[in-house]
């Protein structure tokens, strides 16, 4: 213990030994470091980065922001890829491109000589006022876990540790350092704890991060329950847990250590030298305890390459041409029609000699702002953006004239929406109101008087109330924060170069008294408790069970073609528990131009003995197809897709009895239902 080694010398120890087993690299490493290099190794410094070991070669270990562009530093010195935001990649319902979106933001982490990407975070979008409802991918469960799958597959593609985020229940921004989410354990299990889940035992993801707030009244950084018992426990992770920035701020040592946090960040607070000794003098952690958690911590050190030959590691690239056409991919795909009425979408560059292009969001660009004026910790500074006004000039060169009058154009754009400023999407404060401010709602409507033919953009990440103006528009698109291509991508959905296929992965509700969370002050925003009383009925699960109409429901967008739903067969009408269920629907494309479906399939507990949502997401597939194409989509189903969590019994149960199968293009419309019977 404590031997110097010569360079030569550590070159030929085992743990350097590339061809030797993880697991015992791991172990020969753990014997050698002494108690003080173990204490050193549990907390960050200089924001990003773990301390170095010299004496045995443990470079450090490096992590950057954000979940949608790599952010090295505060002010923007080093460039990346700017890519659409969550909530946008998920409204493409695209496992592909999330795969692809990982692979490339991890290749830009690696190139920028990081070893872990700060994402994703994919806590449920349990209100619309949460500020960061734009990191943030869906309010469900089960499109969660499959998109949180795919990244997190996508970013260790690249030997780039995912650190998924904020575990768990960090479902607002109010009060986010202090609350305590109170969630019961069925609404865990269904609801809270399945994507982070699914990302240990089928993405093998290397790291998680705690959460500020306490869940069920214990801070995330020492909830033994979730961290030792769920997560490595129960679900088998290998990886490490490390502590929100600050997180550890109002827990004790001893109990973070226990409950299995490895690393606080950013720098030593409750894990400096004198707070652990002091902990493990007085017998509030064990020797077994400390080093379980720098076991975890050192086995992803060597996953993501650290001591490893790195000519040998995939090498990296950034601000390539190929992550700039993928930024625009996600962003087209994952555009939202929200109306269209008269059909004045897709504008027709040949017909339309005047576009008035107004509102406050036509030149929205993140810009120069430093991270807490651009959304918080998931800001990024790309090398350029294309605005929507920028993207539509670009198109409109020499064949459309652009102005700012409504009453001389033949159609009127209108970027409205939100932004990244504070109580708006961002980081730090919840949103302070659900509709757009009073000036945009002036504005369209002002617009629509001087011209009928006119299509509001909405600019955003989360839903906005649109009661007050959305009768008399007659086209609305949502395009969300759509990356450094967004202009293009906008340009090009609107011009019909690209048929949008995006559906939206959160309902967007008529006023905020219809959203679950907002049924009392004691749900939302709450006090030092947040009681989620709504418990499993989250989102639609909510608005269907209750026969409440959203504005726009869970896994609704339009298309600029159309689509036929047909012969829905289910290939067994009694089933057990060991079987497998194929359901198969035919979709046809009946427009005149190609197009993406996003086919969606739901579960219905006809009759069961506890209270259970009128329809729960159990399948999705995206297709395109060409006019007059017609192809077979075929889900399998098996017993978990039909069980609920029975907390009396702690394990999930699938009742006995009848189940309807509802094949649909949104949650609120189902073309195709089928019955089958559990025996
Ligand atoms: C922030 C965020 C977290 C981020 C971290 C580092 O407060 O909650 O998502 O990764 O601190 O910036």
């Amino acid at each position: 213990m404590n031997e110097i080694y010569s360079e030569e010398e550590l070159k030929n120890l085992p743990f350097m030994n590339e061809s030797l087993e993880l697991e015992k690299r791991v172990e020969d490493l753990l014997s050698r470091l002494t108690l003080a290099e173990k204490f050193k190794l549990c907390a960050g410094r200089m924001m990003w980065h773990t301390k170095p070991i010299k004496r045995l070669g443990i470079k450090s270990f490096t992590m950057y922001d954000g979940p949608h562009g790599v952010r090295p530093d505060t002010m923007g010195e080093k460039r990346s890829t700017y890519f659409p935001v969550a909530i946008c990649r998920a409204a493409t319902w695209d496992l592909m491109l999330s795969y692809e979106f990982g692979k490339a933001i991890a290749e830009e982490t690696r190139e920028l000589g990081a070893h872990m990407l700060l994402a994703p975070g994919i806590n449920i979008q349990r209100t619309p006022m949460n500020g960061r409802t734009f990191e943030y991918q869906t309010e469900d469960p089960y499109l969660n876990k499959h998109l949180a799958i795919a990244t997190v597959k996508g970013v260790q593609s690249q030997r780039i540790a995912a650190c998924v985020k904020h575990f768990a229940c960090n479902n607002q921004e109010t009060n986010r350092f202090t609350e305590s989410s109170e969630v019961d354990e069925r609404t865990l299990q269904e609801i809270y704890l399945p994507a982070f889940k699914a990302t240990v035992q089928k993405a093998d993801a290397w790291s998680f991060m705690t959460c500020y707030n306490k869940v069920n009244g214990i801070y995330g950084s020492e909830n033994y329950n979730l961290l030792r018992k769920r997560l490595m426990d129960e679900w088998g992770f290998r990886g490490f847990a490390v502590s929100d920035w600050n997180a550890t701020a109002y827990t004790n040592t001893g109990g973070c250590v226990r409950a299995g946090l490895s690393l606080e960040m950013p720098t030593a607070k409750k894990y400096s030298k004198s707070e652990l000794t002091k902990a493990f003098e007085n017998g509030e952690f064990t020797l077994e305890d400390l080093d379980e958690n720098i076991r975890r911590l050192l086995r992803v050190m060597f996953l993501v390459g650290l001591f490893d030959d790195q000519s040998k590691l995939p090498k990296g690239c950034r601000n390539t041409p190929e992550h700039q056409q993928l930024a625009r991919k996600i962003a087209e795909d994952g555009i939202v029609l929200l109306k269209n009425e008269g059909d004045l979408l897709p504008l027709d560059i040949n017909k339309v000699n005047k576009l008035a292009v107004i509102g406050p969001n036509a030149n929205f660009r993140l810009g120069e702002a430093d991270i807490w004026s651009g959304g918080g910790s998931s800001q990024n500074f790309p090398p350029y953006e294309i605005s929507p006004l920028d993207g539509l000039k670009h198109k409109c060169k020499n064949k459309v004239e652009i102005i700012e009058d409504p009453s001389l154009a033949d159609i009127t754009i209108i970027f409205a929406g939100l932004n990244h400023n504070n109580g708006m999407d961002a980081e730090g404060e919840d949103k302070k109101e659900l509709g757009l401010p009073s000036e945009q709602v002036n504005l369209i409507k002002n617009a629509i008087q001087k011209n009928a033919n006119t299509i509001v953009v909405l600019i955003s990440g989360s839903p906005v109330a649109m009661d007050d103006w959305i009768e008399q528009v007659p086209s609305v698109v949502e395009a969300w924060y759509g990356g450094m291509e967004a202009g293009t991508a906008l340009a090009n959905v609107l011009f019909g170069d690209v048929n949008p296929s995006g559906k939206l992965t959160m309902t967007f509700p008529k006023k905020l008294s219809d959203s679950p969370a907002h049924n009392s002050e004691r749900s939302y925003p709450g006090g030092d408790k947040v009681f989620y009383d709504e418990g499993i009925f989250v989102g639609y699960r909510h608005f269907d069970t209750n026969g409440i109409d959203p504005l726009f429901p869970f896994g609704y967008g339009l298309s600029y073609t159309t689509f036929a739903y047909n012969n829905l067969t289910i290939n067994k009408k009694k089933i057990n528990a060991d079987d497998t269920i194929k359901v198969s629907v035919d979709i046809t494309n009946t427009g005149d131009r190609v197009g993406k479906e996003i086919v969606q399939l739901y579960v219905n507990d006809i009759e069961s003995s506890v209270e259970r949502p009128q329809k729960e997401l159990k399948g999705f597939k995206k297709v395109e197809l060409k006019p007059d194409q017609t192809e077979t989509i075929v889900f399998e189903l098996n017993k978990d897709d039909f069980s609920y969590y029975n907390p009396v019994e702690n394990s999930w149960v699938v009742e006995k009895g009848w189940f309807k199968i509802l094949v649909g293009s949104s949650s609120r419309t189902i073309h195709l239902e089928g019955e089958i019977e559990f025996s």
